[in-house]
């Protein structure tokens, strides 16, 4: 049976975890008690904060950002396994992460006949624009052309959803229609900050264009009541959510979403 569960503007919110210490970070998750989705990725990693950290996260939901490169098939099954046992809901793959790898990545997961991680791919960071595609990928002039092919490529393979911001989001929405995951950072409320976001867009605007989950860092972390600024961009996630428009299902599914997905990709 098909679960579909109204995800609503608390259940959407993902707040990036990106301080270097562990206790830090479980100081925000405790001062957040109004988030229960935390992205954790290379800082807490590096510092060696992780697994306490997910650890102390088993009530929340938790997504694994470290963008996996590519690696033989049984590195890449082995830390999908520990995200398997960690209760880990996101995990992203690099977007150099080679077809054979993605598989190895899904066979590792449906091998525990687990509902997690769903894998997500990053095909373009949100903190690069058309400008930068001639470096990334000599050749390519289009952005979004190449943002949706390395998606396509990536669903194909295996992936339940990709990491996208700006107008790609609705380029992948129309490409890709849901179950396929799209999780969006460079969120900027009106009025913040940009930094190093070249691709942004407020919460409401991209819950709009097709954005399943945001992914918020900056604007939450360096506001003088970070609770409170959550508080706004969940509110204004569940103003923009039309009732019954939403059809994305819980991350939790054991759903595959390739059986829907792939007739579009072809
Ligand atoms: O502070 P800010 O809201 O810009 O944080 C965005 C978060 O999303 C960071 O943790 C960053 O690593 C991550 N991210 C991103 N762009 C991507 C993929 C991930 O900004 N394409």
């Amino acid at each position: 049976m098909k679960s579909e569960l109204p995800l609503k503007g608390k259940d959407r919110l993902i707040v990036a975890l990106d301080v270097p210490m562990v206790d830090e970070a479980l100081r925000i998750v405790e001062q957040l008690d109004n988030v229960s989705f935390f992205k954790v990725g290379w800082q807490l990693f590096m510092t060696g904060g992780l697994p306490a950290l997910l650890q102390s996260l088993r009530q929340k939901q938790v997504f694994v950002d470290l963008k996996v490169p590519g690696d033989i098939a049984n590195t890449i099954a082995a830390v999908v396994d520990l995200c398997v046992t960690m209760n880990v809901t996101f995990l992203t793959l690099s977007e150099s992460m080679p077809r054979p790898g993605i598989e190895a990545a899904r066979a590792a997961r449906d091998a525990r006949r687990s509902r997690g991680p769903k894998l997500l791919i990053v095909p373009f960071l949100s903190s690069l624009d058309a400008t930068d595609l001639g470096f990334v990928a000599p050749g390519e002039t289009d952005l979004d052309s190449f943002i949706l092919k390395r998606a396509r490529a990536a669903l194909q393979a295996g992936c339940d959803g990709m990491i996208v911001s700006g107008r790609a989001i609705q380029v992948c929405r129309e490409a890709f229609p849901r179950p396929a995951i799209i999780v969006s950072p460079g969120i900027r409320p009106t009025g913040a900050s940009t930094d190093d976001q070249k691709r942004h867009t407020t919460p409401a605007e991209a819950i709009r264009l097709g954005a399943d989950y945001l992914v918020v860092g900056r604007p939450i972390l360096k506001d003088p009541d970070p609770r409170e600024a959550a508080r706004r961009i969940i509110d204004e996630i569940d103003a923009a959510l039309e009732p019954g428009r939403s059809t994305t299902r819980d991350p939790r599914s054991t759903e595959s979403n390739t059986d829907v997905a792939r007739p579009a990709l072809s």
